[in-house]
């Protein structure tokens, strides 16, 4: 079983986005896949059920509850978590300990770069991070790669200590299928294609380092 934490103490960088998508991706691939959601807004809990009809359908699971790992199926391949706004490494220390790698997704704006330091300073002093136990990687989201500040935030990024493993592009598509309970590789369309392109240097990293 592998479990990826997506957190981020800054607000609207886009963890349920990146949460919902990646579990998406591993239940289109075949693998039963969980998605615990420690937000009480419970976006990621709805996605799910919206989801629920389907085959490639993702279980969600309450992750307030103390007992939340026993209630995972046996069978299940891939757990994700969805983390809150505001969130520090110690109030996620229950989800690191279980985590095998964490995404960090950061919008490419000064004042969301700026408020995500003090997060990754907290994670920086987890232990299995510090031992290099818990590989820690970046994502750049909401990307407008042909703007000056686009590319500046990227260039601020890529100087942070921990790999930026991909760029997902600003697109109305994550909107919708936030509504719709799908995910992009739901799809086919050359349009979806393009942002499925988008999540695979992210996957290689994931498959190389947990
Ligand atoms: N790549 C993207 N392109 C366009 N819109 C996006 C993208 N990623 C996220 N959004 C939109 O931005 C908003 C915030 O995203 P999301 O809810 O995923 O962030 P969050 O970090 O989970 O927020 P919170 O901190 O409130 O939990 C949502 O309306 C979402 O649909
Ligand atoms: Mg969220």
């Amino acid at each position: 079983m592998q479990t990826i934490l997506v957190a981020s103490s800054k607000g609207g960088a886009g963890k349920t986005t990146l949460a919902t998508q990646l579990a998406g991706h591993f239940a289109v691939a075949g693998k039963a896949t969980v998605l615990v959601d420690a937000d009480p807004q419970g976006s990621a809990t709805r996605w799910c059920e919206r989801r629920a009809g389907l085959e490639t359908a993702v279980l969600p699971l309450d992750g307030h509850r103390r007992d939340y790992r026993r209630q995972l199926p046996k069978d299940a391949a891939r757990v994700v978590i969805d983390s809150p706004a505001g969130a520090m490494a110690d109030d996620l220390e229950p989800f690191l300990d279980e985590a095998d790698a964490v995404l960090v997704p950061v919008l490419p704006s000064a004042i969301d770069l700026e408020a995500t330091v003090p997060f990754l300073d907290s994670l920086a002093r987890v232990a299995r991070v510090r031992k290099g136990k818990l590989p820690v990687a970046l994502v750049a989201n909401r990307l407008k790669p042909w703007t000056a500040l686009g590319q500046q935030a990227l260039d601020q990024l890529r100087a942070w200590p921990y790999p930026l493993v991909a760029t997902l592009r600003d697109s109305q598509a994550y909107v919708l299928l936030a509504a719709l309970g799908r995910c992009v590789f739901d799809y086919r369309s050359e349009q979806m294609r393009s942002h499925q392109e988008d999540f695979e240097p992210l996957l290689r990293w994931l498959k190389k380092n947990t």
